[in-house]
């Protein structure tokens, strides 16, 4: 008799995009003639710049010849693309993480997921609320929680609201935390946290041998330069954080898949008896046995993210989603609106009016405006109330939604 994992039963029944999905489906079935302006899931828009294209294109054409053709990579990554990212991520920064602390994948999403096997099933995990959703279903799945209650919170997960009090970065935990998830720039509220507010957090882990789970996929669309781009950035961190980065925002590889996980040769995690191990050949023997690393021509195509060329188109980019962000705060404020983020990072964190529920709000945008953006409280209970517009859009879409929501009644 197959017997399931009985823990995806206490999931909700939908993971949250695909369900905003679905309705979007449904509206536009019934109303074909209406055109839905597409603001929900974070998914890229603009093309790939030119110097990854040619990268790219140089990979495929390697493949194409019997001396230069490559079959199974190194499962960590190529050393030219992991060599690329210590330097110009890292040690440009006065960071110190060399090559061999970085895992090449092909996400972040599977890697917050996947970094749970490596970690024991007793480990108390903390999450902010509201939460990018892979954090808390991953931990779900792992058995690592009892189930929902009527709230919208799981038995066995600490929450650590981030709200407007708060300024959106969370209060530590008065209980134990084993392994603490953070994101910043910060989905879905957009807002960003500073280096004091990043070292009480580590000081909280290294005091409490705990581990972050730094999500820094958005970093990219940092502008100010008071706010560290990564966890290393502040003094401690390579003893008790793993940093999760991407290329599906900074360089517009959500389709392409390319994304790194870093773990710094300090970071330890502990047996029963409470010995120290590190974590990061452990790591190193998950992803050996069970991924066999991204494409050849992707990870050319990655690299080229660093070049001259690379460097100055990706920018480019980032300021065109980031200039969609200044024009939807500025239009959502002058409708009345009370707008959080957008300002380093591509979210935009918007308050409904009167106390309006965040599905409320979505039938309402979809139906009388024909706009999607994703509900608040698709993140967790802290999001009720609250409504996110993602950037990454067309710029004539971007007026034309705006236009829309202000002409709401
Ligand atoms: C989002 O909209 O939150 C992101 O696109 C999700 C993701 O990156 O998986």
């Amino acid at each position: 008799m197959a017997i399931i994992n009985e823990n995806y039963f206490k999931l909700k029944a939908g993971y949250l995009f695909p369900e905003i999905g679905r309705r979007v489906k449904e509206f536009s079935e019934k109303n074909p003639d209406k055109k839905v302006i597409k603001m929900g899931i974070g998914d890229v828009t603009q093309p790939l710049a030119p110097a990854i294209v040619e990268a790219f294109h140089q990979g495929v054409e390697e493949l194409a010849s019997a001396s230069t053709f490559r079959g199974y990579g190194p499962e960590q990554g190529y050393a030219f693309l992991r060599e690329a990212i210590a330097e110009n991520d890292y040690q440009s920064r006065g960071v110190n993480i060399s090559p061999d602390d970085i895992f090449i994948s092909d996400g972040s999403k599977c890697d917050t997921g996947n970094i749970q096997e490596i970690f024991g099933s007793d480990n108390v995990i903390a999450v902010g609320d509201p939460v990018y959703p892979v954090y808390v279903d991953t931990t779900v799945m792992s058995g690592k929680t009892g189930s929902c209650n009527s709230k919208g919170y799981f038995e066995g997960i600490v929450y650590m609201p981030c709200t407007e009090a708060n300024n959106f970065v969370p209060e530590l935990p008065t209980e134990k935390a084993d392994l603490i998830f953070l994101c910043y720039p910060n989905n879905p509220t957009g807002t960003v946290a500073t280096k004091e507010e990043l070292k009480k957090c580590v000081d909280y882990a290294l005091k409490n041998k705990s581990i972050i789970l730094y999500d820094a996929a958005y970093q990219a669309f940092i502008t100010d330069d008071s706010i560290p781009r990564s966890i290393y950035e502040i003094e401690g961190a390579e003893k008790c954080a793993i940093e999760f980065r991407s290329f599906s925002k900074t360089a517009g590889f959500t389709g392409t898949r390319c994304a790194f996980t870093v773990i710094p040769e300090g970071v330890m995690a502990y047996d029963k008896a409470g010995n120290a191990h590190p974590v990061k050949p452990l790591w190193n023997r998950r992803q050996s046995t069970k991924f066999n690393g991204v494409s050849y021509p992707v990870q050319k195509a990655a690299a080229a993210v660093y070049s001259p060329e690379g460097k100055k188109q990706v920018s480019e980019t980032i300021a065109y989603y980031l200039e969609n962000a200044r024009i939807m705060r500025e239009s959502l404020e002058e409708a009345g609106y009370t707008v959080f983020g957008g300002v380093n990072a591509p979210y935009v964190w918007v308050k409904t009016k009167g106390g309006m529920t965040s599905w409320d709000f979505f039938d309402k945008i979809l139906n009388e405006a024909n706009v999607v953006g994703t509900p608040g409280s698709g993140f967790g209970p802290s999001g009720e109330g609250y409504f996110r517009f993602s950037a990454f859009a067309d710029r004539d879409n971007v007026h034309e939604a705006m236009k829309r929501v202000k002409n709401l009644k």
